[in-house]
């Protein structure tokens, strides 16, 4: 068979991807891995800047983020046991929504469904090649059948262990990358969350972050070593280290409830350049991984696709390649400009094990700095909601 696009991974990046180019009247084919069930309800990030939840609305896929997503005007930091407001919506007049990535990705699995579209779960064994030239095409198999898709453009949006980037011939793609000395365990928990909005929390014992996914759910997170076995963690020790971390005046903490989820996170920041190669283009986490500090991976997976889509629809309607060509130094703006915001909250906000007293009173001036400075805290807020420059 044949399509003009075929994309493989149904994250959010290659399901807004696909929805793009539907409403462009382009078609195209997703390849996905797992089942609809496991990635439907694969519990990752929450965050949406203001342009995520505008093109999730204006693509006519925003009406349950509409009704459920939590609007928040700004977020709180917190060390020394004070809390210090950043109010998003006073320095830049920008919100950001919290609404479940797998919720952007059961929307989207519909949206897509519903108006006929291709997706194909559960294929194994994927493979991308002919991308150098003017025939590209992907093999896989599914249920027991070997099969080929040929198309114009592959569009690899399988995430940080996908396959398309590592189909790229070694001396392509220049790799940037940094590992952190500490991974975050994330819990979500049946509990109404406490506060209405997120606390970034830095604290001697290490980082702890609360925030909430709906009126029902709690999503907590805690710094612990890069190499930390789960079992280190019964539920006991959790709720205490949560509580130490995050406490504040007046013996505030987040409610308690039954676990629903718990699992740990390694920390990275790694970009693959250029976001192409030949007929193959990469978005999404199959390009950059940030850490989830500053909330970006999922914004980025969305700006990627949005560019993406642009420039495949200028080469379908008129045979213009100058948007394909120009695809990966457009993104990589906005994405280094992701990761030095990311890697710049998670330095300012974590413990870093081999940190001298030096660095120490650096970082304590850092958060001084950001809560006390408008021109400090409104640069911290313009990143967090999205920076369009
Ligand atoms: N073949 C087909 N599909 C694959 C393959 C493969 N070889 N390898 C991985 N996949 C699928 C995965 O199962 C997953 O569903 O590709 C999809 C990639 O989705 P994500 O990892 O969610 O990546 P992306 O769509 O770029 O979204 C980025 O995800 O990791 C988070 O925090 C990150 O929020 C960010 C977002
Ligand atoms: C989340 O709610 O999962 C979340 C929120 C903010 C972050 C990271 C994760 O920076």
């Amino acid at each position: 068979m044949r399509t003009p696009v075929a994309i493989v991974g149904a994250g959010p990046a290659g399901l807004m991807l696909s929805h793009l180019l539907a409403q462009a009247g382009i078609a195209s084919v997703v390849l996905e891995s797992r089942s609809r069930e496991y990635v439907e309800h694969r519990v990752r990030a929450g965050v949406l800047e203001h342009a995520t939840a505008r093109l999730l609305a204006e693509t006519g896929v925003g009406e349950r983020m509409r009704r459920e997503g939590l609007v928040h005007r700004g977020i709180d930091i917190r060390f020394d046991g004070a809390l210090h407001r950043i109010d998003f919506e006073r320095l830049v007049g920008r919100t950001i929504t919290v609404y479940g990535q797998q919720e952007v990705v059961k929307d989207l699995i519909a949206a897509r469904l519903a108006a006929g579209g291709d997706i194909r779960f559960e294929c194994e064994d994927v493979r991308v090649a002919g991308f150098e030239g003017n025939a590209p095409r992907v093999a896989f198999v599914r249920a027991g059948r070997a099969e080929e898709i040929e198309c114009d453009f592959i569009a690899g949006c399988d995430g940080f262990h996908g396959v398309c980037r590592e189909s790229i011939p070694a001396g392509r793609l220049e790799r940037f990358e940094r590992a952190y000395p500490f991974a975050w365990l994330g819990v979500l928990a049946s509990a109404a969350p406490a506060r209405e909005e997120l606390v970034y929390a830095h604290h001697d014992r290490g980082f702890a972050l609360f925030s909430m996914r709906s009126p029902t759910v709690t999503r907590l997170y805690l710094q612990v070593p890069p190499d930390e076995d789960m079992a280190a963690w019964p539920d006991a020790r959790l709720w205490d280290e949560l509580r130490t971390r995050l406490a504040q005046e007046g013996d505030w903490h987040p409610n308690e409830g039954p676990i629903l989820e718990k699992g740990i996170t390694p920390m990275r920041s790694f970009v693959a350049e250029p976001m192409q190669c030949g007929r193959l283009f990469l978005a999404g986490d199959a390009a950059h991984i940030v850490p989830p500090t500053g909330a970006k991976g999922l914004n980025l997976a969305m700006r990627d696709v949005r560019v993406l889509s642009a420039a495949l629809e200028r080469f379908h309607r008129a045979r213009d390649e100058s948007g394909l060509a120009a695809y990966s130094r457009t993104c990589l703006k906005h994405v280094w400009r992701a990761e030095h915001f990311s890697w710049w909250m998670t330095a300012m906000l974590h413990r870093f094990p081999d940190n001298d007293p030096f660095q120490r009173r650096l970082q304590r001036s850092q958060l001084e700095y950001v809560v006390s400075s408008e021109a400090a805290a409104a640069s911290l807020a313009e990143n967090y909601v999205g920076y369009d420059g």
